[in-house]
């Protein structure tokens, strides 16, 4: 039984019960948050919270969000994670339990707090060498994406068109920009320059997208953000989706069609190689 935790208790998952007026049950009022822990050790945490906090003072949910890499920490050593190579701990902070109305709830309605902590499996090194499909959606989310909101209809929607499709990543497209994926952001490798839409309101501010970029430029790789038309995309010598449980996923075919040669490019390689061993540094 794993342990999770719920409103500042440690307690086993059969026992961490949420009330049925929850306002993140009955209206998705409510963000969250990933944080991967590599041996152990979170990654990248304080830019997952600062990203949170950006979705909590958007939202006018009232949280002191200090204690949360601790409780993170706390997660894993509790769930016996500190050996394993890659663990997440998943976050959720909701409006808290009221009478369901539209508006907020009367003023010090605590909010709701839930983590668990679970192992993420990397994909084989065989496997990720075969390369990734994915196919085009339209995204029909809202337009303030830069919140991790737990609001994820178009989301799911979009996913399960790529999993009824046999593929592994949704491209959400919309007015004819490539903007992300349904669980993750993307990028194309067009003349070698590495090149990414914008961090706007339009796409989730990956924590993993700001380290591949990072990445590419301590390796000399130039990097662009700005819309990729999904015409462009389609051209790119090499397609690649980056996230925390995603890490850096090649696209070899699109909608069907090869993207490049067909096959798994150096730039997604090298890419990839510098974030396994940023990992586990
Ligand atoms: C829509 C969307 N874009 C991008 C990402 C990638 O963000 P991160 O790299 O911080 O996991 C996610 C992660 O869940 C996401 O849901």
């Amino acid at each position: 039984m794993s342990t999770v935790y719920l409103n500042g208790e440690y307690l086993p998952k059969d026992r961490a019960m949420i009330s049925v007026d929850d306002r993140g049950f009955l209206l998705s009022d409510g963000i969250y948050e990933v944080t991967p822990a590599y041996r152990g050790r979170l990654f990248r945490v304080e830019q997952h919270m600062r990203r949170l906090r950006h979705g909590l003072d958007a939202l006018r949910i009232e949280y002191d969000s200090a204690g949360l890499p601790e409780m993170h920490a706390e997660l894993i050593a509790a769930n016996s994670l500190d050996t394993e190579e890659v663990a997440i701990v998943y976050l959720q902070i909701t409006r808290g339990v009221a009478p369901r109305t539209h508006h907020f709830p009367p003023a010090g309605t605590l909010p709701t707090v839930y983590a668990f902590a679970q192992v993420h499996r990397r994909p084989e090194s065989a496997r990720w060498e075969q390369g990734y499909e994915a196919v085009t959606v339209p995204d029909e989310r809202w337009a303030r994406v830069d919140i991790k909101s737990i609001g994820l209809l178009p989301n799911v929607l979009a996913q399960q068109a790529a999993v009824e499709a046999g593929v592994a990543d949704a491209l959400l497209v919309k007015d004819g920009v490539a903007l992300e994926g349904s669980h993750n952001n993307v990028f194309a490798v067009l003349d070698g320059v590495v090149t990414t839409h914008p961090a706007t309101q339009q796409i989730l501010h990956g924590v993993t997208r700001a380290y591949v970029i990072e990445l590419a430029r301590e390796h000399g790789i130039p990097v662009e953000e700005r819309p990729v038309p999904l015409e462009e995309m389609r051209a790119a010598d090499e397609i690649f989706f980056t996230g925390t449980t995603t890490e850096v996923r090649p696209t070899v075919r699109l909608d069907d069609q090869p993207v490049g040669n067909g096959k798994v490019g150096p730039v997604a390689k090298a890419l990839y190689e510098a974030f396994q061993a940023g990992t586990r540094a």
